[in-house]
């Protein structure tokens, strides 16, 4: 079987937080203690993904990079590759095309932070189907900033639309992905929308129609945040600083993860650990170490 590989998508402009991403990319920015981009890895090494390539934009590539590395001293491989433009979220998957050499995908969104009790296991469970494609459902107060999930009465996604004007529900398609290996093929397919991008919902559609699309719901025992304004990017810091001050238990971090994982060893963890030995981030993975 072909191994799920996974894609950050860690491109776009980030013109809602101007001034600030002028000159510094938005999934760079900190979530309180740690860069934005922290929390999407952590999600695809929870579901147990360990390929993973980064897109993002071509000036901000190296800054990636400088902060991640070859993923090594994750027990992960990172590669990077290049969106020239900010054409829409399913030119991922001809961007990676190559990389995903003809497997089965896992996307997340460069700035989409979730957290949950469960959340590993509902990830595992969606790494390890097969066929079709696996997104997830979120609640939202304000739908119409989303892509849309319209369902009948026995609860069966009939229709997936960006950013209605008039939502059919409150259902949000969160920024996570998983889908099969036809998903550049079908990418392929995607034509540009009204609004000059080529819309993941219109490649979704084509999972719908084939009738393989599998929305599993997100419950409210969820958080499912987006930091893409100043306002709930602070929000976003301010809740995993109150979640972090009250555990002890770092949100987001994918060292702690790789070393659960058995994908680094303590020598390993502990170069790290030494490496940031000033923060309490560093101090937090020297106590990892027992
Ligand atoms: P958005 O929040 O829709 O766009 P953006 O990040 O450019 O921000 P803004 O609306 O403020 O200008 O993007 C969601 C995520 O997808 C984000 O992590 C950026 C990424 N993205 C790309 O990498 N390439 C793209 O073509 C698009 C549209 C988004």
């Amino acid at each position: 079987m072909n191994t799920r590989r996974g894609i950050i998508l860690a491109g776009g402009t980030g013109s809602r937080l101007h001034p600030v991403t002028r000159s510094v990319s938005k999934q760079l920015l900190p979530v309180y203690d740690k860069p934005m981009i922290y929390y999407p890895l952590s999600v695809l090494m929870l579901g147990g993904v360990r390929e993973i390539a980064i897109i993002t934009t071509p000036h901000d590539q190296d800054q990636f990079q400088r902060l991640l590395g070859d993923g090594s001293h994750l027990g992960v491989e990172i590669s990077y590759l290049q969106q020239a433009e900010p054409k829409g979220l399913a030119q991922a998957y001809l961007l990676a095309e190559d990389f995903l050499a003809g497997g089965p995908s896992a996307m997340v969104l460069g700035d989409n932070i979730f957290f949950g009790h469960g959340l590993s296991q509902m990830l595992q469970e969606a790494n390890n189907s097969t066929g079709g494609g696996t997104v997830f459902g979120y609640q939202v107060a304000d739908p119409s900033r989303y892509g849309v999930v319209g369902y009948d009465k026995a609860g069966k996604v009939t229709s997936i639309v960006e950013k209605p004007s008039k939502p059919l529900s409150n259902l949000a398609v969160t920024g996570l992905y998983y889908l099969d290996e036809t998903a550049s093929e079908k990418a392929g397919r995607v034509t540009l929308s009204a609004r000059g991008e080529y819309e993941i919902t219109s490649l979704l559609e084509m999972y719908l129609n084939e009738g393989s699309l599998n929305v599993q719901r997100m419950g409210r025992g969820y958080a499912w945040l987006d930091t893409g304004t100043h306002e709930s990017l602070l929000d976003a810091g301010n809740f995993v600083r109150t979640l972090e001050k009250r555990q002890g238990v770092q949100v987001g971090c994918p060292e702690e993860i790789a070393f659960i994982r058995g994908w680094i060893s303590a020598d390993e963890l502990e170069r790290t650990a030494e490496e940031y030995s000033k923060s309490h981030y560093g101090r937090y993975l020297k106590s990892l170490i027992v």
